[in-house]
């Protein structure tokens, strides 16, 4: 519980590496670590090893409100009405982030049961050497069409290693998960205190959707 909100707030961080204790684990670990300190409820939640399948554009969770596929994304869907704040971690895989927690990422911000708009999110990734910002970019252009505050780092949210070992060697690394950690708390209890204060989330507008030739 936050000493200064007396309110208990919880950020859900996602490991979307196949390793579950690799070096995107040993990121999340950090900001998670950080969050812990400044009384904030932390969970981690892998993503896994099966394959995650794609979304397949059928629409069908409009209707239902959770996906056909009765997965890990359903899973973690049913955990976001709890949670404040959401982080998602990827390795680098050629580039980009990983086939699987972009798969898994298309099906979850598709889905009307995701309780994510307004909340704070950020993105952290692992590489060994390259791909790093491009993947980072990837990551945050999820919640920059779904209403989430960013949070920044006094780095782009990046670690470096092949293994969990490096990783614990990445000084800078760690220091800016820590960073990000504290900036996320800060922010969760500025929204807080403003909701304490009558200042709660804008009126959402009806979406409008144009195909640009109508
Ligand atoms: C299929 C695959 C592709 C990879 N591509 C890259 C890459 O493009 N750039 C890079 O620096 N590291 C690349 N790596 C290495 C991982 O990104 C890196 O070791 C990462 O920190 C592993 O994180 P994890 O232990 O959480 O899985 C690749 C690894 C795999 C398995």
């Amino acid at each position: 519980m936050c000493i200064i909100c007396s309110i208990n707030m919880k950020v859900l961080l996602v490991n979307g590496s196949p390793h579950k204790e690799g070096c995107t684990y040993i990121a999340l670990s950090e900001v998670a670590k950080t969050l812990d300190s400044c009384g904030i409820e932390t969970e981690i939640f892998h993503i896994g090893n099966a394959p995650v399948a794609g979304c397949i554009g059928c629409g069908q969770c409009k209707q239902k409100g959770t996906c056909f596929r009765d997965d890990v994304v359903n899973a973690f869907a049913a955990k976001t009405a709890t949670a404040d704040a959401f982080v998602f971690g990827s390795p680098v895989h050629f580039a980009s982030a990983t086939g699987s927690i972009t798969a898994f990422m298309d099906r979850v911000f598709m889905l009307p049961s995701a309780q994510m708009a307004y909340k704070p999110a950020a993105s952290v990734v692992s590489c060994r050497r390259g791909g790093a910002t491009a993947s980072f970019d990837q990551l945050n252009k999820y919640f920059t069409i779904r209403c989430m505050p960013v949070i920044s780092s006094n780095y782009w949210n990046m670690v470096h290693g092949s293994c969990a070992a490096d990783v614990a060697k990445d000084e800078e690394g760690l220091q800016t998960m820590r960073v990000l950690g504290r900036n996320m708390a800060w922010i969760l209890k500025c929204i807080e205190a403003g909701r304490q204060n009558g200042i709660n989330r804008p009126e959402p507008e009806q979406k409008i959707y144009t195909n640009y030739i109508r």
